[in-house]
């Protein structure tokens, strides 16, 4: 085959493999959003740090940034398929390039959640899989891709289709290569336990027999010789094998009776392994509905949970989640999914004794999310993996909203502090864009946030003086510097002191993202779409008012009482 020259290759419009579509290069800069509890939703144990949030994703995930930027040791997703359907709590219809800008940005800041010894799956079927493979590739680096798993969704093929589909994929990337050498193993399936007989009633109890020989290629010299059978019988093993012991350690190994040369002795040597000293078993990349479910078995979980009635039209088997946490976390790590649905992820992280964040978008996540995640602190949820974890119920979570943007227009088509902000969601919101980490001093009132060990942050609404200036001055240590923000100041402040930086809201934050946009769902929000001949037309259905929720009501607080964590 003749190689495209390379000097021929730099002529190329591509500089690299990637995959292009309308909207891609055009940047989405989400508003760091503060989020808010609703303690009246917020349910069982307080500190536990589970998080339930009622918000678009892409806000959210932007929202956590600051506090779990590489925190967050197994993400699942389960976004919408794109199927073309209209189910009844989201619509799962978009053009092509529609669905890739919806999930490049959200993708963009999983990866920034990501610990670097954390994995990401993310289910998907045939009808957008093989595009967010390449979309994957290019957010978390192609040498970072671990597996395609390819889980049996159905008992039974579908008899309304000739070929129709067994399976679903789920992708797998690390933040850094091979991270799956770490993962854990599963506990012993009793497919494999089936495996584990004791022939020769060997005190050790039951056993599984492999292979003694190995590629000759990576044997060493003392791993080529002749081995005699308890039966005396002579073995030399053809050129391309070479015995998987050296000399001195087969011999050990028969010694101690864990090779099997099967009953009459005269069997081709085979190692022991002791049911009783293996941990688990590693997984392969082919999940059988048996050992994780499908998704009748998940319809069922479900309308146990909510009732016939009150059901979710796309929801996984526990089971499938409880593999992918078993695998890729232990207990106290933080689990988080971005598309919860009916809540699935989180209440199997719960029952396993992990911390998890999980956001939802649509109404689902009061009527079906917060019910159930209650339902397992209770204990009261036996269904799904509850009998197989021993799930008695404990624990707890908070419930949270996403502030309003802190800018809107006024009248006069000019931006200005949202008028739902108080002194102390400004303060918050102020320091998220700025960079540092809002926690107010009980004593000093201008330490309202920190960004090192001697730098913090003040927000006003005030007009700041000279007089307040040299005020804060002298309260300041010399190693302490400030940056005060604030709706006005007089010029000659700027002058006091170089240890105090003054900048004006809103100038100091417009142009750093984008304020006043509540809604990154629909189409309307990315780019009107060049026609693409090639493409059936699309008609999109995925406009229905009713999913956006309302930004969080701001309550008027007590400004003592700190509810804002983040
Ligand atoms: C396939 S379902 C997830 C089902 C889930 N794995 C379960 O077991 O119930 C996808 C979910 O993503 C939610 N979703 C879609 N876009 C979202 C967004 N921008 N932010 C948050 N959730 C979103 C939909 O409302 C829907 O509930």
């Amino acid at each position: 085959m003749q190689l495209i020259s390379k000097i021929y290759l730099m002529n190329s419009f591509y500089k690299k493999l990637e995959l292009g579509w309308p909207g891609k290069d055009l940047e989405i800069k989400p508003e760091p959003r503060v989020l808010i509890e609703d303690p009246e939703k917020s349910y069982g144990e307080a500190n536990t740090g589970n998080m339930l949030i009622h918000a678009d994703n892409l806000l959210a995930l932007k929202a956590l940034e600051q506090n779990f930027s590489g925190k967050i040791k197994c993400i699942y997703i389960d976004p919408p398929y794109n199927t073309g359907n209209a189910f009844e709590h989201y619509d799962d219809g978009l053009e092509h390039s529609m669905w890739l800008n919806l999930m490049k940005p959200r993708l963009e800041l999983l990866y920034k959640l990501l610990a670097n010894d954390g994995s990401i799956w993310i289910s998907i079927d045939d009808d957008e899989s093989h595009y967010l493979k390449v979309l994957c590739d290019e957010v978390f680096g192609r040498r970072n891709f671990i597996a395609n798993v390819l889980w049996q969704k159905r008992t039974s093929p579908d008899n309304r289709l000739r070929l129709g589909p067994a399976h679903d994929h789920i992708l797998v990337y690390g933040r850094i290569p091979l991270i799956h050498k770490n993962f854990n193993q599963l506990k012993i399936s009793t497919t494999r336990k089936n495996d584990f007989k004791n022939p020769d009633n060997d005190p050790r109890g039951p056993w599984a027999s492999t292979d003694c020989t190995a590629q000759a290629g990576h044997g060493t010299s003392n791993q080529f010789y002749s081995l005699t059978t308890p039966a005396g019988r002579v073995i030399n093993l053809p050129d391309n094998l070479c015995w998987r012991f050296t000399r001195e350690r087969m011999d050990e190994e028969i010694t101690a009776g864990r090779i099997w040369f099967g009953k009459d002795g005269k069997g081709v040597p085979r190692k022991k392994t002791y049911l009783s000293e293996i941990q688990g078993q590693n997984s392969w990349t082919w999940w059988e509905n048996s050992e994780v479910g499908h998704n009748q078995e998940a319809k069922k979980e479900i309308i146990a949970l909510f009732g016939g009635n009150n059901t979710f039209d796309t929801p996984k088997p526990e089971r499938l989640i409880q593999r992918i946490i078993q695998l890729a976390s232990n207990e106290g790590d933080i689990v988080l999914d971005s598309f919860l649905g009916s809540g699935t992820t989180a209440a199997v992280a719960h029952k396993m004794g992990r911390k998890w964040i999980g956001i939802e978008l649509g109404e689902h996540c009061n009527t079906h999310c917060l019910p159930r995640l209650k339902m397992v602190c209770d204990g009261t949820d036996q269904g799904g993996i509850s009998k197989a974890q021993e799930w008695k119920g404990g624990g707890g979570f908070k419930f949270y909203g996403l502030a309003p943007s802190l800018l809107n227009k006024d009248k006069y088509n000019q931006w200005v502090i949202n008028p739902n902000y108080n002194v102390q969601l400004l303060a918050a919101a102020m320091a998220r864009h700025e960079g540092f980490t809002y926690c107010p001093s009980e004593t000093e009132v201008w330490k309202q946030g920190f960004a090192t060990e001697h730098h913090y942050i003040f927000t006003t609404t005030n007009t700041i003086t000279p007089d307040v200036v040299e005020q804060i001055l002298s309260e300041m240590k010399p190693e302490e510097s400030l940056l005060i923000c604030c709706v006005a100041f007089k010029v000659e402040c700027d002058e006091i002191s170089t240890r105090i930086e003054i900048r004006k809201i809103p100038d100091v934050i417009l142009g750093k993202c984008e304020f006043g946009n509540e809604d990154y769902c629909t189409e309307t929000n990315i780019i009107n779409m060049p026609v693409d001949p090639d493409q059936p037309a699309f008609v999109p259905s995925y406009v229905s008012p009713e999913i956006k929720p309302s930004p969080a009501k701001i309550k008027k607080e007590d400004p003592t009482q700190s509810k804002l964590l983040f």
